[in-house]
């Protein structure tokens, strides 16, 4: 899709959908709900005089500082992208690596193209839809399916970025991994956040041979704060993916190693060579609706991230968020409420679409997302939220299964003005805890839902199958204003991703905040009960959402595992960036340089 061909000239909102439902050829259509029309008549512009610099957001500084150095050697935002995963992949190997899957979304700013990769694991040709039941047909206790060899998917994140690389990069794939390479090779000091997550790691039980001796001093004994941390295969492995690209980990002997780490004991998994030898990544088109005066754009499934965040972003479009601020009742009660709404229809409807219908259009249907917000009142809670009937919609029964937090997000702009907002994840904390050659392995299958039936017997849209893809929460997501980039943002978080981003937005687009002031906003998720970071929230707004109704799940699980990173362009054209203060991560600028 390209935001060139949509009239922002004056556009109304009529006719933004009409240029996305039908001016884009070969464009999956996507819905738009109604808003209020862009203000003025501002002309579209191509962005060929960017003068902004460029800018990278990440959840580690040295990651930060990697990507940042490729955009100061002329690379592009996808260049950044490939050498902050490099880093993020050994520096925060606890949420992303090469191991695991990962979404893109792209912005060109020469064509004004907005097109998304997919870089999701899929689950191996022995699958089978009871593979997290036990002998007894009881769903497996959650963290004994991570820690099994059956939760790995065949990893995505280096294909996906080999194919955006192809598609986007400047500079030679071979360089981009020398930042990684360096650092696994002459050590990095382990962080507060890596010595913490070793900590809660261990303390669950004990690690598969290789990571205990990587991760720990005697095989228990987390790695302390600021002590040296050397990864000599890892530097091999990505030695390899430099050469060869994403075919070193598809044959050869990192991919028999990463076979022989996910048949191993205990519950060995299915994976096999051929499994590896056959992933390809996906190029898909973006999922966009309009949100007031913006084009907000993120994935579509697996992920059920761009879905949810504009399901949530429709339902507000109703209301006047704007004239309720970030401090007032009235502006959270409706964030919750959108949120509840639009979980439910998540939770339910969507899936790997190439194996179930998902009914897309329905879900963000303007007269649908209408008659959703029409549920909520003014002053009081709604006493129960069911999943919708969206147009298209078959039954399907609701699946509580969410993601956990071993996942990371961020944003690069080039200096020419392209755009990558890309979450990357191996699903819990160091994904399955297996490693090869000197990475962590994903347990991206226990995103899956473990019961092919709810209880009342509906099929579960979200059942495990063979080749199929796990769905996700993960929503990179760029926001457009006439015809300019506006806005990226991201989140781990597992289902919360999608409240963190709303949020995000919000903030910034209707409570006028800077990015750092929409990302520290206490983070507020409404999947079911409120579960709150209610230390970041005045008591007195607390207690008035309770007297509406609103039940409150507080404290350490109160949703403070976000790692939301953003980039705005201001009104003058410079860019602003955000890091979430509750994981280590940093923005840095890298000025503008006329030469290039
Ligand atoms: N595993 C996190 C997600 O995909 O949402």
């Amino acid at each position: 899709m390209s935001i060139k061909s949509i009239n922002w000239r004056g556009a109304t909102c009529a006719v933004l959908a009409a240029a996305l439902l039908t001016g884009i050829a070969g464009c999956t259509p996507v819905a738009v709900q109604g808003s209020s029309p862009p203000a003025g008549p501002i002309e579209a512009a191509a962005e060929p005089n960017w003068t902004s610099g460029g800018m990278v957001a990440a959840a580690n500084p040295l990651a930060a500082e990697a990507g940042a150095e490729v955009l100061r050697a002329g690379g592009s935002a996808v260049d950044a992208a490939v050498a902050v995963q490099g880093v993020l992949s050994l520096v925060e190997p606890q949420s992303s690596g090469i191991g695991g899957g990962a979404f893109l979304v792209h912005y060109s700013a020469a064509t004004g193209d907005v097109i998304t990769y997919d870089g999701r694991e899929v689950a191996p040709r022995g699958a089978t839809a009871d593979m997290f039941l036990d002998a007894g047909g009881k769903p497996l206790r959650f963290f004994d399916a991570v820690r099994s060899g059956r939760s790995v998917g065949v990893p995505g994140a280096v294909a996906m970025l080999e194919l955006a690389h192809r598609e986007h990069g400047r500079l030679p794939w071979r360089q981009l991994w020398r930042p990684g390479i360096t650092l696994a090779e002459t050590g990095f000091a382990v962080s507060p956040r890596l010595h913490e997550m070793i900590t809660a790691v261990v303390a669950r039980g004990s690690l598969p041979a290789n990571s205990a001796a990587y991760l720990t001093l005697d095989g228990k004994t987390p790695r302390p704060v600021g002590s040296l941390l050397r990864n000599p295969d890892y530097a091999a492995t990505l030695r390899r993916i430099a050469v060869q690209g994403a075919k070193a980990l598809r044959e050869g002997p990192i991919a028999e190693e990463i076979v022989s780490a996910v048949r191993a004991d205990p519950m060995p998994g299915t994976l096999t060579l051929e499994d590896l030898r056959d992933y390809r990544p996906n190029r898909l088109e973006p999922v966009c609706s309009t949100y007031r005066v913006y084009l907000v754009c993120g994935m579509r499934p697996p992920s059920s991230g761009g879905v949810a965040v504009l399901s949530v972003l429709g339902i507000l479009s109703h209301v006047d968020m704007a004239a309720r601020g970030a401090t007032t009742v009235a502006g959270w009660h409706y964030l919750i409420e959108a949120q509840r709404l639009a979980y439910a229809d998540r939770d339910t409807y969507v899936a790997d679409d190439r194996y179930e219908a998902v009914p897309i259009a329905g879900l963000l249907d303007r007269d649908y997302l209408a008659s959703r917000a029409a549920l909520v009142s003014p002053g009081r809670a709604m006493q129960r939220v069911e999943p919708g009937r969206p147009p298209g919609a078959q039954l399907r029964g609701r699946d509580a299964t969410g993601g956990t937090t071993g996942t990371s997000h961020f944003v690069v702009v080039d200096g020419r003005g392209n755009v990558v907002s890309m979450t990357t994840t191996v699903e819990s904390l160091f994904g399955s805890q297996r490693m090869a050659g000197g990475f962590f392995l994903n347990n991206q299958l226990t995103d899956f839902s473990f019961t092919p039936f709810d209880d009342k017997g509906q099929p579960i849209a979200n059942a495990v199958a063979p080749g199929k893809k796990p769905r996700s929460s993960m929503s990179p997501t760029i926001v457009f204003r006439d015809g300019r980039f506006e806005l990226a943002v991201g989140s781990p978080g597992g289902h919360a991703i999608i409240g963190y981003v709303a949020k995000s937005i919000v903030g910034m687009l209707d409570w006028g905040l800077t990015p750092q002031a929409a990302v520290d906003l206490p983070n507020v998720i409404a999947r079911g009960l409120v579960v709150a970071e209610t230390a970041r929230m005045d008591p007195a707004l607390i207690e008035s959402l309770r007297a509406m109704g609103h039940e409150f799940r507080g404290g350490r699980s109160g949703g403070e595992a976000s790692g939301i990173h953003a980039v705005r362009r201001l009104s003058d054209g410079r860019l602003e960036g955000a890091a979430d203060s509750r994981r280590e991560g940093k923005v840095v600028a890298v000025p503008y340089d006329s030469t290039r």
